[in-house]
């Protein structure tokens, strides 16, 4: 009964709101007059501009429905038939009410998808994605480029990706997507699960292994590195290429913070061809042996600022590829992983460009490398100033190292270009190291050029394998201070067989 007499109250409070909506009508009616001539003049100046700028497609700035016509004036309507009431800028999407259910069982993918197609079309807008809920998610592009923008992809919960094969077709490079945006922002308190130890045990190991691995020779003749153990009887195979985690594409000014990246069945993060990129307060986590689990990997990116992040994985913690410039990390502990390295570059003859790269003040435990530069014998191309700067190692296997022979199976042939490489600093890199403390391994016919060697303190750690003096080959440089070891290998000044930058085929 309360019920009913609830629906009867309910109904008049409506008709009381009709009633009152079509009075405002009859006010709007009763300035019909200057309406008229207001809309006029907007309509030939929408002609102009349409004439203008051909297929310029013309956004419809959000404006309430009822706003004066002073307003209108500033915000043309291109048709009458325009809704009346289009989504405010800065509205919220939450996945749950698109019919979400966060139990991490049932697929939510399709939920997701309907309501990113609703937040793109709104300047601002957040989507939403509650804490509290676990989220099964397949395969997703949240894709522009007809995206508003400035959109906030709010992470508070956790997105799980499936751990069966049938969910991920043939072949994903990815599993979730950004792709043509501006202005995105991905925050939170929120985790993205690759729960990847299904790849991992599941795929036979055909993905590069650093070949640093060939230098560690156990004193006890144990293999230190084993391969991750091979299976072919598990129910589905996963398919042979093996998702990134997060990836972001063509994009400007996009930023992660807050949330966790964790288990990706291969990289976590990879910004492609961005243009301003954001990372801090990020925590992306993998166990140490899970294969080419990179942390965050840049490719074709510039402007890119990394901080204040903890990076713990199988492979490279910062992985920085061809096309980068304008990169600076900062405040990053890294380890376990493979430290932080430029490249690998040049491999299969390719030209690679990487400038302006600048890493200070990190923390590595228990890594493979500190900081790296690998380029493969046949490239072409340049690496032109980098910096690494107050390097805490802490029991890290090669602290320093440039290897421009790098070569991920067990014969490459040798050639003679190579990714030249110049203008290089390490300075105040200290801490301990477990096999070799620098290793400068540079091109026979592109010597390293101007590679300065600064406050480098490092104490060696027996664990258990050989350990060698420091070590360099073609490289050119300084010594700015006393270093421990002493390092007597740099060769001082420039090479006989100098190069010029111009020759390298990267632009200045
Ligand atoms: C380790 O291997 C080397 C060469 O393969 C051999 O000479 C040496 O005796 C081995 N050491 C032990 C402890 O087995
Ligand atoms: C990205 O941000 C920079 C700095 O705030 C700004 O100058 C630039 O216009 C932005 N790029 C785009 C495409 O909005
Ligand atoms: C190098 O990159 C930084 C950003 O990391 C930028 O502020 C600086 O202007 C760049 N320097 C040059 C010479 O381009
Ligand atoms: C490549 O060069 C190195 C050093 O000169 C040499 O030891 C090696 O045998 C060469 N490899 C091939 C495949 O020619």
């Amino acid at each position: 009964m309360g019920g009913f007499s609830f629906k009867k109250l309910a109904f008049a409070f409506v008709i009381a709101i009709l009633v009152w909506v079509s009075s405002l009508e009859t006010c709007n009616g009763r300035r019909g007059k200057h309406w008229r001539h207001t809309r006029g003049t907007l309509s030939s100046l929408y002609k102009k501009k349409g004439n203008n700028h051909g297929h310029q497609v013309i956004t419809v700035e959000k404006s309430k429905p009822k706003s004066k016509s002073k307003t209108k004036q500033k915000h043309p309507l291109p048709t009458p038939e325009e809704p009346l009431a289009p989504p405010q800028k800065g509205s919220k999407f939450n996945v749950l009410d698109y019919g979400a259910q966060g139990d991490g069982a049932s697929d939510d993918t399709k939920a997701f998808q309907a309501a990113w197609a609703d937040a793109c079309k709104v300047e601002a807008s957040t989507m939403i994605v509650p804490s509290g809920y676990e989220f099964l998610v397949g395969p997703i592009s949240f894709a522009g480029p007809y995206c508003q923008r400035n959109i906030l992809f709010q992470l508070d919960g956790t997105i799980i990706a499936p751990t069966y094969a049938k969910a991920w077709g043939k072949s994903l490079l990815q599993w979730l997507e950004f792709t043509k945006l501006v202005g995105l922002t991905i925050k939170g308190k929120g985790t993205i699960d690759g729960r990847g130890s299904v790849w991992w045990t599941n795929s036979v190991l055909d993905d590069p292994i650093d070949n640093e691995e060939q230098l560690v020779i156990s004193l006890d003749n144990i293999t230190v590195t084993e391969n991750p153990p091979v299976s072919s009887s598990m129910d589905g195979k996963m398919p042979s290429t093996k998702p990134t985690a997060l990836r972001f594409y063509g994009s400007f000014n996009v930023t992660v913070t807050g949330i966790t990246i964790q288990n990706s069945p291969q990289c976590h993060l990879k910004f492609d061809s961005c243009d301003g990129v954001l990372v801090y307060s990020l925590s992306i986590s993998s166990p140490g042996d899970s294969p080419n689990t990179d942390g965050i990997h840049l490719q074709n990116s510039k402007n890119v600022l990394i901080h204040t992040t903890d990076l713990a994985c199988g492979d490279d913690c910062i992985s920085i590829q061809t096309g980068c410039t304008d990169v600076y990390v900062h405040d990053v502990n890294c380890g376990p992983g493979h430290g932080i390295s430029i490249g690998s570059l040049g491999k299969d003859g390719t030209t690679a460009c990487v400038s302006n790269i600048t890493v200070r003040d990190i923390n590595m435990h228990n890594t493979m490398t500190g900081v790296r530069i690998k380029t493969w014998q046949g490239g072409s191309g340049s690496v032109q100033g980098v910096l690494f700067s107050n390097i805490h190692v802490s029991e890290v296997e090669f602290p320093i190292m440039i290897d421009q022979y790098y070569c991920d199976h067990s014969s490459c042939t040798n050639h003679t270009s190579a990714v030249a490489l110049s203008n290089i600093a390490y300075e105040n890199i200290r801490g301990t190291y477990t096999v070799k403390p620098v290793h400068v391994s540079c091109s026979d016919s592109k010597p390293c050029m101007d590679v300065r060697l600064t406050d480098i303190e490092l104490q060696p750690v027996p664990k258990g394998y050989h350990m060698y003096d420091p070590f360099c080959w073609q490289a050119f440089g300084e010594l700015y201070a006393p270093t421990v070891p002493e390092i007597s290998c740099l060769q001082q000044g420039a090479p006989s067989s100098s190069w010029s930058p111009d020759e390298t085929g990267c632009a200045a």
